[in-house]
């Protein structure tokens, strides 16, 4: 006689999403920012692609007067997260790094990249229907622990066939205004095509840095706070 098999679903992954209320007027003004500053480009240089303010000198977004509010807002959001999973806030210092539109055209993509600059990264979309049209946020599997034999899930009469409940290669996020999106920076993930003709996908994104609080409360997994740091001159 035996029990009955058990199948535990381990290895959580924390990535967490939240509701936004965003202001017509306001909104509608940053939109028209977000157009201006990416002026006559219409995508990054490889066609296809997103314009991503990153790679066209709007990264400090969070240093615009129509984008501060909304920064500081995520950032209440990311303190949020870490309180979630468990920080102490006081022995840790959040640090905004980069912040940066992305704005895809029909048919444009993000490739499937991670931000190994960070350590929590967030994006807040400003549109979307909701339906996952206009480009979803993909979210990969960084291992597939039960792709037991190697290349069972691409079909071909595999038995756990791709997004099988055990095994799911990625998360799906459809945008939409204010939905908020926060995750491991080393998550790979992608964008997939904006297939709403008429619509312009936008969305913001945010790379933060976790450091010690101040000196004198190291851990030894956090980086000393930048404020120590010695910054070294070749002569
Ligand atoms: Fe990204």
């Amino acid at each position: 006689m035996a029990g009955q098999l058990q199948l535990h679903a381990l290895f959580p992954c924390a990535v967490a999403t939240v509701q936004l209320t965003l202001e017509p007027l306001h909104l509608a003004q940053q939109l028209q920012t977000l157009f201006m500053l990416r002026g006559q480009c219409e995508g990054n240089p490889a066609d296809g692609c997103a314009w991503t303010g990153d790679l066209n000198g709007v990264w400090q977004l969070h240093q615009h007067a129509d984008f501060s509010d909304l920064a500081e807002v995520v950032t209440q959001q990311a303190w949020d997260y870490l309180a979630a999973v468990g920080f102490e806030s006081s022995r840790v210092a959040l640090h905004l790094q980069r912040c940066w539109p992305v704005l895809s055209d029909w048919d444009q993509v993000v490739g499937r990249h991670c931000h190994p600059n960070a350590h929590l990264s967030a994006v807040i979309y400003l549109t979307g229907r909701g339906s996952g049209e206009d480009g979803v946020l993909r979210i990969y599997d960084p291992f597939h622990a039960n792709e037991i034999v190697p290349g069972l899930s691409v079909g071909h009469g595999g038995p756990i066939i791709e997004n099988h409940p055990f095994n799911r290669q990625y998360w799906d996020l459809a945008p939409q205004p204010g939905l908020l999106v926060l995750f491991p920076s080393r998550l790979e993930h992608s964008v997939l095509p904006n297939y709403a003709a008429e619509e312009l996908r936008c969305s913001i994104s945010f790379d933060f840095i976790l450091t010690a609080s101040s000196q004198n409360d190291q851990a030894e997994y956090l980086a000393p706070h930048p404020s120590s740091w010695f910054e070294l001159h070749q002569r």
